[in-house]
């Protein structure tokens, strides 16, 4: 049978935390699907919106002036009746009632995950990852994480200025969940005296506390210490500091700010690639894939696989991020 006939309907949906760029891979999705004649079907709220039958017919015009406005316009939710079989099942369903020949998800693991129950249960999926924690193995990047990482730089820019002029120590709490690649990359942006992270143990006298003090000695007046939600809490961090060195800190958290704002041109452009990529997959008669990043390029890889690939932050980077931190 002809490729462009077998996939004739295709649903998309967003799922769990939203990300900046998340409306143009659904445009890019959209646009590319509809230029080979797909039929595309937005469900809205995520996984919670495909068990409710929550759908919206998407053409052309749908995705118009979305690529530039963070969030997701079909809208997010974290839904517990999914991981359910009850909810699987009811899932499996929907994708029936509204005929859909495959689905693709947008979203961080616990949206992949979903999207693997749903490969199992013969739904065909591509999922494409889209997170600011960047933490998903199998890529080496996740649509958001750019625009997250501008937000947090252009923050952590403006703490240090009041830092400075204080003589203070600002503890900048970042997200990134159980991950810490947000931390590390926005401390290496901004000069971080300590950046604090999951994959990291520290020791908070030797790696905190003889730090800021032995920078003190080498006349630094003012300190920043990024620290990823999964390491610590800043709040804690700074009383610590405080407690320890007598020079006053300051927490931050800068918590949903990161997650909101007009998506960087890289999240942009690679929403845009990867959307292309997932529609690409379809129309060659992939199924159960998962759109990637490697070594520049966009490509997919078998979904069931891609679940198992894991990644680590090198003690390399950390070592790196040190270096420049005298
Ligand atoms: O996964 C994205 C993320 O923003 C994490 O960095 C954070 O820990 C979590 O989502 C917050 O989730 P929620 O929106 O459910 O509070």
């Amino acid at each position: 049978m002809d490729q462009m006939k077998k996939i004739e309907t295709i649903g998309i949906l967003t799922s769990g935390g939203d990300a900046p760029g998340m409306n143009g891979v659904i445009r890019s999705v959209t646009r590319t699907a509809i230029h080979h004649n797909i039929r595309v079907i937005g469900i809205r709220r995520g996984y919670h919106g495909l068990l409710r039958g929550d759908v919206i017919e998407m053409d052309a015009r749908s995705v118009s002036d979305k690529s530039r406005v963070g969030g997701t316009f079909l809208m997010t939710a974290r839904s517990e009746t999914f991981t359910t079989a009850e909810g699987l099942q009811q899932a499996c369903k929907m994708t029936k009632v509204f005929g859909l020949d495959a689905l693709v998800t947008i979203g961080g693991d616990g949206t992949m995950r979903g999207a693997v129950d749903l490969a199992k249960m013969d739904v065909p999926v591509i999922h494409i990852p889209a997170t600011i924690d960047n933490d998903v193995g199998c890529t080496d990047y996740t649509i958001g994480f750019d625009s997250a990482l501008n937000t947090a730089i252009s923050c952590v820019d403006k703490l240090r200025d009041t830092a400075s002029s204080h003589e203070r120590c600002s503890v900048i709490e970042v997200m990134g969940r159980e991950a810490g690649y947000l931390a590390l990359h926005v401390g290496i942006a901004t000069g971080a005296e300590i950046i604090l992270i999951p994959e990291q143990p520290f020791d908070r006298d030797k790696d905190i506390i003889g730090k800021i003090l032995s920078a003190r000695n080498r006349g630094k007046q003012h300190y920043i210490v990024v620290v990823a939600e999964g390491a610590a809490g800043g709040q804690e961090i700074a009383e610590y500091i405080e407690t320890n060195t007598g020079t006053e800190a300051r927490a931050t958290v800068l918590g949903y700010l990161q997650r909101g704002g007009s998506p960087t041109y890289q999240d942009r452009y690679l929403a845009s690639m990867f959307g292309i990529q997932a529609v690409k997959a379809l129309m060659e008669d992939r199924i159960n894939r998962v759109v990637i990043y490697k070594q520049g390029e966009v490509t997919d890889i078998d979904l069931f696989e891609g679940i198992e690939i894991t990644k680590k932050i090198s003690a390399e980077s950390m070592k790196k991020a040190n270096m420049l931190s005298i």
